[in-house]
């Protein structure tokens, strides 16, 4: 039987580093950090049932200690690592307000924006939730950062991807050149390359969205519901609704087997839920980088301009036909 070789997220990205020597080492620094916050927050995570970190942050627990939720321990496990990296400047995240700035990132290249866990209301009844990243060079290395070197478009990420807490936990990036998976082996605590160059098929049968409030949708985005739902053999509808409630487990899915992901714009959220610094935009970048589309309804996510650090943004993303189709409807 022949053996493949193994090949961890390290040796892959020193690897990609020989091949494109821009990619210069502060970038692989910030990689091997994220590893370890993946590593260290699939560690909590796996334990949640076990110990007591499950519960609402500010309760306190038997012992007095004050109780913290899952997502405010990724935060802190992210900025902690950050913080000691050098490599980054300042950091923003969906779990705080302003900017994060590094103590020792004064003169570092890069900026990063995170969602520390999403889909946290899934982490009460074990089901797959993730982290996502996105990394943007300021914009002068002589010139102090200002808010205008975070609200940079998607089109200028340099890097972006999510950690999946699943089955199994998996590592999935881009830095531009494809995308590639690594799933952790727990046995030697290493992300190993499991999804090479990782391209979604053009089309497929499933579509993800909260159909709750389907009444509150776009005519469009409502006549698309029905048409996905509607009998059509040759177009092997109807289509499969498949909706987790956490972005990362449904984005996977569907990068994987083909379908698209809609948040759209409700009467209650004109501008959708999802935020574009640290979900919509690396979404989009991965997604573009294995073949599909992301869209806001009117343009490509990558190339909103930003205005505000937690900003949201409709979105349908996917395989590039059913953007496609569903833009056609609206
Ligand atoms: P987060 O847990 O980071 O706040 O994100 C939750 C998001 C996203 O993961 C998911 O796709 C979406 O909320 C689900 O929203 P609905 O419950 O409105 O469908
Ligand atoms: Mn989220
Ligand atoms: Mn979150």
């Amino acid at each position: 039987m022949k053996k493949n070789n193994v090949v961890t997220l390290n040796q892959f990205i020193s690897d990609q580093q020989n091949k494109f020597p821009f990619v210069q080492g502060n970038l692989s620094r910030i990689f091997r950090d994220l590893q370890l916050a993946a590593k260290m927050i699939n560690r909590d995570v796996r334990q949640a049932g076990l110990i007591d970190i499950l519960g609402n942050f500010g309760e306190t627990n038997v012992q007095g200690e004050e109780q913290k939720k899952l997502d405010v321990i990724s935060n802190e496990v992210f900025m902690r690592l950050m913080d000691m990296s050098g490599a980054v400047v300042c950091v923003v995240s969906e779990e705080d307000e302003g900017i994060h700035w590094c103590p020792d990132g004064a003169d570092a290249k890069y900026i990063l924006a995170i969602d520390p866990l999403d889909g946290s209301s899934n982490i009460d009844v074990n089901a797959s939730i993730g982290s996502i990243f996105s990394i943007y060079k300021r914009l002068d290395m002589d010139k102090p950062v200002t808010e205008a070197d975070i609200l940079q478009k998607g089109i200028e990420q340099v890097a972006a991807g999510y950690i999946i807490y699943g089955t199994a936990t998996m590592f999935v990036y881009t830095t531009g050149n494809g995308v590639n998976g690594f799933t952790l082996d727990d046995s030697i605590s290493e992300f190993c390359l499991s999804h090479p160059n990782i391209q979604t098929p053009k089309s497929g049968k499933i579509f993800s969205v909260n159909e709750g409030n389907l009444n509150e949708f776009p005519q469009g985005v409502i006549d698309y519901i029905n048409w996905c739902k509607g009998t059509n053999k040759e177009e092997k509808r109807p289509y499969s609704a498949r909706y987790i409630g956490s972005l990362i487990a449904d984005f996977h899915r569907n990068l994987l087997k083909g379908g698209i992901y809609l948040y759209p714009p409700t009467a209650k959220a004109p501008n959708g839920k999802l935020r574009l610094l640290y979900e919509c935009n690396p979404m989009s970048f991965l997604v573009e980088q294995a073949g599909g589309k992301a869209s806001n309804g009117q343009q490509r996510i990558m190339e909103i301009q930003p205005t505000e650090f937690h900003q949201r943004t409709p979105i349908f993303i996917g395989s590039a036909d059913m953007v496609d189709q569903v833009m056609g409807m609206m």
